[in-house]
């Protein structure tokens, strides 16, 4: 008895023994338990399954059918640290699930049904450092639904239907160092959003619909990524991004931006990275990239910029790579690059350079990477320099780069290879012609100025009140095409009279006048003899008005005669226009002939009114090319070029010379690509000259082109 009392007792205790070994393994029977790992993946579980072992350090359960989160299924796992709940279609997370969850460090929620984050969801995860919340539909956040978990590092919820972040919505989140928003519907951050974001680093906001930059990023101090690209920003307003001090990296592309205000980046001294291509910017203000002192990559690829401003660049010390395609540049203020010490490239493809101005040589012959093809390059005389410059520096970077739009004989040709007196400008023609008679009052008045040359003249109106109109600068009231149509709209009597149209290009101007003659018929001077018949003008003698005048006084039954013979004056001198047909007086310097009793004719007047008033022309040598000069041999095959700025010659003229400031090397060869205009030195410093050495010098030049005329030019 007693042996079968000790069997029994032996077989109970091993099968407590078994039982209770077992309960320690047991595992959810469609799981897999491997060590401290449970493995419920794919097995089309509605919901967590119970018993799962309470050592368990990692649970899976994506790509189930669970669609409620309830705390039950939870509350033994106090060591699990990883839950992966990826691809159920969870709407609904109970209060106090995750409660029980203090060793969890990362939790995935991705592609869930999640609409909203209530209040303390996540409360009890005090390990979290990782929250994946991204593709669900969480469109609802509140203050509260990240509170209880500090210690999270990386917070995932990109791809979501968020609208809007309210204030204090992450204030607790003081470890957060990434915050992943991307590809939501934001459209508004208010003030106090990122309040106690203290340790993020990274920020990524794009692809939402934001119209303003948020004033909220002010508390993130310690940010070094900030993307904003692929929203709806218009606009860059003054120390847009206030305390960014530790921001290195700044997207902006794919914006609405048109507008960077003065100061718009100010304060961000770190930055090494700024994006803002594929926006609508229209100019560069001098001053609207300031502060940025360690910029090294700026693109503003694919914008609308047609202007840059002398100084835009002018504070960014370190900028390695400026991009500046895909716009429409038409100036390039090359000077001021010459300061980028750190520039080595340069993007300037398709955009509206036509011409490279000898002030830039130096600056792009310095440049090791430089983009300029697809540019509409106008070949003409002022890429003289440009050819010769190319030719001498073999080794430039836009060697082959600049191939030319027009004139059309020399379309598709580099400039490189076409011979200097191939480079031509053709001074201005220009024809003017139009309504003679101003229109009825509040009508249109049309005019039109025909001018040819190359380049392409530039026009200007002079209305007949004396307003000046460009094409850039039309009016309502006044427009001017760039096909030279004019039309001045609800016109008044101060509209009739003499309108002038000027066109000028790089070899000089011409300008002719058109004379809209006063609409008599509704002039309320003239109403007594509007219905006059028509006829030639009067021409009174002197001695006939004076006698009208005597008259007048002598008796006021003449006032009528005075009135009908002034309303006979005012008609319109000719109702057929024949006699102002507009024709070009192409005779060189002719002026308007002043006896002509005529109303003022078409008049033409061509460039170079050279006088020695001009204020004094400046040489400016920039030594592009010329290896160092180190003995006289040298010297003489070296190449010196320089440039000599003139008012007169509206643009400049290269001069080709070798000097050199030590006095035993140099040579006095000195000579001008254009025949018209071989400047030499007379006087250097007030001496004759006589080889001596330029640089720095004052120097008193003939000009070939005008004898009378020479011109005292500082070499600078
Ligand atoms: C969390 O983990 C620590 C260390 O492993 C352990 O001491 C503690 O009991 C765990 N917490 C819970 C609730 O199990
Ligand atoms: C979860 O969301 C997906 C995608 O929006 C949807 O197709 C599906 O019907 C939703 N499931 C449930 C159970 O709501
Ligand atoms: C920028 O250029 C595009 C294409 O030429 C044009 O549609 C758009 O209106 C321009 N935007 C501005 C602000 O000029
Ligand atoms: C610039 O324009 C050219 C021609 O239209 C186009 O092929 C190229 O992709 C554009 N580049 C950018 C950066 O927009
Ligand atoms: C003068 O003005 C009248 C209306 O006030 C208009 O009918 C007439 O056509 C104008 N004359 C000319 C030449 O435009
Ligand atoms: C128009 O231009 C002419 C010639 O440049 C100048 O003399 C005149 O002052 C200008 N008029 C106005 C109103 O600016
Ligand atoms: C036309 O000009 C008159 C005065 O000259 C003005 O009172 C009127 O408002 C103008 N009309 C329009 C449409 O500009
Ligand atoms: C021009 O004539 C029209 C019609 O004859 C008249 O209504 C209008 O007041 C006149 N305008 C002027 C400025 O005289």
């Amino acid at each position: 008895m007693a042996t079968v009392r000790r069997i029994c007792v032996s077989i109970l205790a091993v099968s407590l023994l078994l039982m209770s070994s077992c309960n320690a393994q047991t595992c959810p029977t469609t799981c897999e338990c491997t060590n401290t790992f449970v493995f419920c993946t794919a097995k089309q579980l509605t919901s967590v399954p119970t018993g799962i072992p309470t050592d368990t350090v990692r649970l899976f359960l994506e790509n189930n059918q669970i669609q409620t989160l309830t705390p039950t299924p939870f509350l033994n796992l106090g060591l699990l640290e990883w839950l992966t709940l990826t691809n159920n279609p969870i709407d609904t997370i109970l209060p106090n699930t995750f409660l029980k969850l203090e060793n969890l460090t990362n939790l995935y929620l991705t592609e869930n049904n999640l609409t909203a984050i209530a209040a303390n969801t996540f409360r009890g995860m005090v390990k979290l450092t990782e929250l994946h919340l991204y593709r669900n539909q969480i469109g609802s956040l509140v203050q509260g639904s990240f509170s209880g978990i500090a210690s999270v590092q990386e917070l995932y919820l990109y791809e979501n239907a968020i609208t809007t972040l309210g204030d204090f919505l992450f204030d607790d989140l003081r470890s957060l160092t990434k915050l992943y928003l991307q590809d939501n519907l934001i459209n508004g951050i208010t003030s106090n959003a990122f309040v106690g974001l203290t340790s993020l680093t990274e920020l990524r906001l794009e692809n939402n619909l934001l119209r303003t930059v948020p004033t909220a990023l002010r508390e993130l101090s310690a940010l070094q990524g900030l993307y904003l690209s692929g929203n709806k920003l218009v606009r860059i307003t003054e120390n847009a991004f206030p305390g960014l001090t530790s921001l290195t990296i700044l997207t902006l592309f794919d914006n609405e931006l048109e507008i960077i205000d003065t100061n718009g980046f100010s304060g961000l001294s770190g930055l090494q990275d700024l994006e803002l291509q594929n926006n609508q910017i229209v100019a560069l203000g001098d001053f609207s990239l300031n502060g940025m002192t360690s910029l090294q990559t700026l693109n503003l690829a694919a914008n609308n910029i047609t202007s840059v401003g002398q100084y835009a660049f002018s504070s960014l010390a370190a900028v390695q790579e400026i991009d500046l395609s895909n716009n429409t540049i038409t100036e390039m203020p090359y000077t001021v690059l010459k300061q980028l010490l750190q520039l080595n490239t340069l993007r300037l493809r398709f955009n509206s350079l036509k011409t490279l101005p000898i002030e830039g040589f130096e600056v792009l012959g310095a440049i090791p990477s430089l983009e300029m093809t697809n540019n509409p390059w106008e070949c003409d005389c002022s890429m003289q320099a440009a050819s010769l410059w190319l030719r001498l520096n073999t080794a430039s970077t836009i060697k082959n780069q600049i191939v030319c739009a027009a004139p059309e004989n020399l379309q598709g040709r580099v400039l490189d290879d076409v011979v200097l007196e191939r480079l031509l400008c053709t001074e201005p023609t220009v024809v003017f012609s139009g309504d003679d008679v101003l229109p009825g009052p509040g009508r249109a008045l049309s005019l039109q100025c025909t001018a040819e040359g190359f380049p392409v003249p530039e026009l200007t109106v002079t209305t007949a009140r004396g307003e000046n109109v460009t094409v850039e600068t039309s009016t309502q009231d006044v427009t001017l095409r760039r096909d030279g149509a004019v039309v001045v709209t609800n016109v008044s009597a101060e509209d009739a009279g003499t309108y002038v149209c000027m066109a000028s290009n790089a070899a000089g101007f011409a300008f002719a006048a058109w004379h809209v003659a006063a609409n008599v018929s509704n002039d309320t001077t003239s109403t007594t003899c509007a219905s006059g018949a028509s006829g030639d003008a009067v021409v009174l003698t002197v001695t006939e008005f004076t006698l009208i005048i005597i008259a007048s006084f002598l008796s006021a039954l003449l006032i009528s005669a005075l009135v009908f013979c002034i309303c006979r004056v005012n008609k319109p001198r000719s109702s057929s226009g024949s006699r102002h047909r507009s024709t070009v007086n192409n005779s060189r310097g002719r002026k308007p002939s002043p006896g002509s009793a005529e109303l003022p004719q078409n008049t033409y007047m061509r460039s170079y009114p050279l006088t020695t008033t001009l204020p004094a022309p400046a040489i400016h040598t920039d030594h592009v090319g010329a290896p160092p000069v180190t003995s006289k041999a040298d010297a003489a095959n070296s190449s010196d070029t320089g440039s000599l700025d003139h008012p007169s010659m509206r643009g400049s003229q290269i001069i080709n010379y070798h000097t050199h400031s030590n006095p035993a090397y140099h040579s006095d060869y000195f000579d001008s690509l254009d025949s018209r205009r071989a400047f030499k030195p007379i006087a250097v410093n007030g001496l004759q000259y006589g080889n001596q050495p330029l640089v720095g010098s004052t120097m008193r030049l003939s000009d070939a082109g005008d004898p009378q005329n020479s011109y005292l030019a500082t070499h600078v």
